[in-house]
């Protein structure tokens, strides 16, 4: 029997996706190019995977892991000589423990219905991303997502007790731990996080959750100097101390290019100022939270570090601030064709990192080239969307290169949290050592000796 009859005799019709029907499905989250695999499997549990597995293992067939395909590095790509496995037959909430404050939860449930199913328990997730309609858990586990309340609750990986995962040979390795300290050896879940499906196929997971804030207050404030900003950073760090749930910047060029000219928003600021901070606290007592937040924010003022400031009065006016950070699309319009980055690097250095981006720019990109720069500055982490113009595969490199090289000196990293896929494998040895990529691979090979899972991300062949 043909290796697809035998998994259609596991998954069924419901879970076996062939023929013409496989390039329908997007192949990334614009849908800019078709799912490219031979054919997608949809377990509808891990016991389903685990025997496609076996016989994957068996026919030496390479699979591809697919969650919400919200990824930015191409991590999901499949070629025709490999199969796609979508979870999106594995959407179900198992269990919510509002005592332990753990969710159980298959692979392909979204972030949000997580989101949802935590505030009915009077309890939140603490991984909060633009993505979070489309993207799944699985995804965000495989990725280790950030995302926009680092600051306050880390990344995926603090928020993951446990976990379950088909390895390469279909072995189902179930570490569903939900207690908050276990030091019982190993923590073999940390292999699975942030690997990018290049070790085991993560099937569920036991997520932490946190009591929910009762208070939400949101600013947007104008600051005129990075001394002022990071001054801003270490004021509203001492004194709203762990209320402070988000710290994200955007440049003025940002603001002025997506917030203003794009004419999709209603600024809550005149453009013209260096910085634009969002700063969100969030507590548990709301007239307390809001007094101590009005205090500091007119202290800011006064003081002179920031330049002018507007705290939001409704959810509506909390959304429009949010909306221009979270603004894809109008991203998307102003400057596509380009390339996004997700770099990070000491707060002290990134105002000389992004002048001298700036001034590299014309020179290395085209006199046309266009850049915005954002992103969650509280914890390290600067998005930058470099448009070279003219556009070409040579000019996407030559922005590459202006963007990951500072970054070796500067004790950077090539991905702060968007991972390495295919496209930033090249650039990985700015960031990892030799030692560190020998023992990835080491582990690699140790996992997947024939090269099953998710072939030819994250490290490139050592022979190449
Ligand atoms: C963001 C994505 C690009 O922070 O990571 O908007
Ligand atoms: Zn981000």
């Amino acid at each position: 029997m043909e290796l697809l009859e035998k998994i259609l005799a596991i998954v069924g019709e419901k879970g076996l996706i062939t023929g013409e029907d496989v390039a329908k499905r997007p192949g990334d989250w614009m849908g800019s190019i078709p799912c490219g695999a031979q054919a997608v499997v949809r377990p509808s549990s891990t016991a389903e995977l685990s025997e496609v597995m076996k016989l994957c293992h068996a026919a030496r067939q390479a699979v591809v892991p697919a969650g919400g395909l919200t990824g930015l590095v191409h991590g999901a790509n499949a070629t025709k000589e490999e199969l796609q496995i979508s979870f999106e037959r594995m959407r179900g909430i198992v269990e919510v423990d509002p005592i332990g404050r753990t969710m159980t939860v298959e692979a392909g449930v979204p972030l949000q219905a997580v989101h949802e199913a935590a505030a009915e328990h009077g309890l939140i997730y603490g991984v909060d991303l633009g993505a979070r309609g489309s993207c799944t858990i699985g995804g965000n586990i495989s990725t280790n997502a950030g995302g926009n309340t680092v600051i306050r609750y880390g990344m995926t990986r603090e928020n993951v007790l446990g976990l379950e995962a088909v390895l390469a040979d279909g072995t189902v390795i179930s570490s569903m731990n939900t207690l908050l300290k276990n030091n019982a050896a190993y923590d073999l879940k940390q292999m699975f996080i942030g690997s990018e499906g290049t070790l085991g196929l993560v099937t569920r997971a036991v997520l932490r959750l946190q009591p929910a804030p009762v208070s939400e207050v949101t600013a947007i404030l104008a600051i005129d100097s990075f001394d002022n900003l990071t001054q801003l950073f270490a004021q509203v760090g001492k004194r709203l101390g762990g209320l402070l749930r988000s710290f994200e910047v955007m440049w003025g060029s940002y603001y002025e290019m997506i917030g203003v000219d794009s004419g999709r928003h209603n600024v809550p600021l005149p453009s013209g100022h260096d910085f634009y901070v969002i700063v969100e606290g969030a507590g548990n007592d709301s007239e307390r939270d809001e007094a101590l937040f009005t205090e500091v924010l007119c202290d800011i003022i006064e003081s002179g570090t920031a330049a002018d400031a507007v705290v939001a009065t409704s959810n509506a006016q909390r959304d429009a601030i949010w909306a221009i950070r979270e603004d894809v699309e109008g991203q998307i319009i102003a400057l596509m064709p380009g390339v996004t980055f997700d770099v990070s690097l000491p707060i002290s250095r990134m105002e000389e990192y992004v002048e001298g981006l700036n001034k590299s720019l014309r020179p290395m990109c085209g006199e046309e080239a266009k850049m915005i720069v954002y992103g969650h500055l509280g914890d390290n982490n600067i998005h930058l969307l470099v448009a070279p113009r003219p556009w070409s595969p040579e000019a996407r490199h030559r922005a590459e290169e202006m963007v990951y090289k500072p970054l070796q000196a500067l004790g950077g990293s090539v991905s702060a949290e968007h991972c390495i896929g295919l496209d930033k494998r090249e650039w990985l040895p700015l960031s990892r050592n030799p030692e560190e990529i020998a023992l990835m691979h080491t582990l690699k090979a140790a996992l997947d000796p024939h090269g099953l899972l998710n072939p030819g991300k994250v490290l490139l062949d050592p022979e190449s």
